[in-house]
């Protein structure tokens, strides 16, 4: 018996430290690119030391004992009555009680220390919806320069309020370490620092219906004036965009939830992207003119399907949902916005005549 216990001890301390040292040699994560990121991978690491040992020592037990102690053929003895043993039940209640509480504790801090509120905190809306994020910069005024990705300046914190125009998304940046639900009814936060320019993904990380693999876009984190002259940008065109009431009937109607439309600030994929629809309408249907070709696919969606897509994916009854008069502006903004995807502002200045009368 003594001699079992010595070798299974040497054999399990041998494999944790084996193992161990595995586990902390692969490189679980994305590159860093937030400060966010070097606490949390030592809090990983951190509980990798902790937690490989003991799971090391628990299947070393149990695959030893089963190997060692099991029956020969023929044997069909009972083993000994074994009864408690109140030292070591004692012992393995308390050892796991005290490691994950200060494992939970150090967590908490390393939580804590993130959420601290920074100077110059800039902020970010992110708006979550089946199956794309929108992201809006607040300005002075009450108005929001809106973008489809995001864009972030190097060095600046940033703190993300997040809202959910349907279900339970999460919004996650590998790259920066930080993931948050979101939650229909209520805002949820995170917030960071990027310190690394470059191109990372912004993904879904909760499962959010048909498209959340799709639900994917890219944030941009750019030198600060770089980034300034950006918002820049985007505040002159907001300035300069009129109200435009087909964006209106785009937007009421929830055609965002399953196209793409940088006017209209959609990004889903769902259904086919509306931004350049100007140059491939005619290869579909050549003999329809492009605000036809938009009519007939809103009033008619079965008549024409894009090779691809579904033929049940857009709902067939938005000719008795939308008025008449919705229709045709709906068709004479998409015939404009669709020409031209570089954003509200540039859209065609001069109006094609509307559509011909049905
Ligand atoms: Cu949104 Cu998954």
């Amino acid at each position: 018996m003594r001699r079992s216990l010595i070798q299974v001890t040497v054999l399990a301390v041998v494999l944790s430290v084996i193992i161990t040292a595995i586990s902390l040699v692969i490189d679980w994560f994305p590159e860093q690119a937030s400060t966010s990121a070097d606490d949390v991978d030592l809090l990983y690491d951190v509980l990798l030391i902790v937690s490989v040992p003991i799971f090391v020592l628990v299947m070393t037990v149990v695959v030893y004992s089963v190997v060692r102690f099991r029956a020969r053929p023929g044997d069909d003895r009972d083993g000994d009555p074994i009864h408690g043993n109140a030292r070591l039940e004692i012992a393995w209640i308390a050892i796991p009680t005290v490691l994950v509480t200060a494992l939970a504790v150090y967590a908490w801090v390393v939580l804590d220390d993130q959420e601290d509120p920074r100077p110059d905190t800039m902020l970010v809306n992110v708006r979550a919806g089946q199956f794309a994020w929108r992201f809006e910069y607040p300005q002075p005024g009450g108005q929001s320069v809106r973008s489809n990705e995001l864009y972030l300046p190097k060095d600046r914190p940033v703190q993300f309020r997040i809202k959910t125009d349907d279900v339970v998304h999460s919004f996650w940046i590998p790259e920066f370490r930080i993931k948050q639900d979101t939650v229909p009814g209520i805002v949820t936060r995170t917030q960071t620092v990027p310190s690394r320019a470059g191109d990372y993904d912004v993904v879904c990380a909760e499962l959010c219906g048909l498209g959340h693999s799709t639900m994917r876009q890219q944030v941009h984190v750019m030198e600060g004036d770089r980034f300034a002259s950006w918002i820049g940008a985007r505040r002159q065109a907001l300035a300069a965009a009129a109200p435009e009431p087909g964006r209106q009937v785009f937007t009421t109607y929830g055609c965002a939830g399953c196209h793409t439309l940088e006017d209209a600030g959609a990004a889903a994929a769902t259904g086919p992207s509306l931004d350049g629809l100007a140059e491939v309408y005619d290869k579909r249907n050549p003999r329809l003119s492009l605000e036809a070709y938009v009519r007939q696919s809103i009033v008619d969606p079965k008549a024409l399907v894009v090779p691809g897509f579904r033929a049940d994916g857009m709902p067939a009854n938005y000719s008795s949902q939308l008025s008449r008069a919705e229709i045709d502006t709906l068709v004479d903004y998409l015939a404009r916005a669709s020409s031209s995807s570089s954003g509200p502002g540039t859209a065609a200045t001069v109006p094609p005549p509307a559509g011909p009368p049905r």
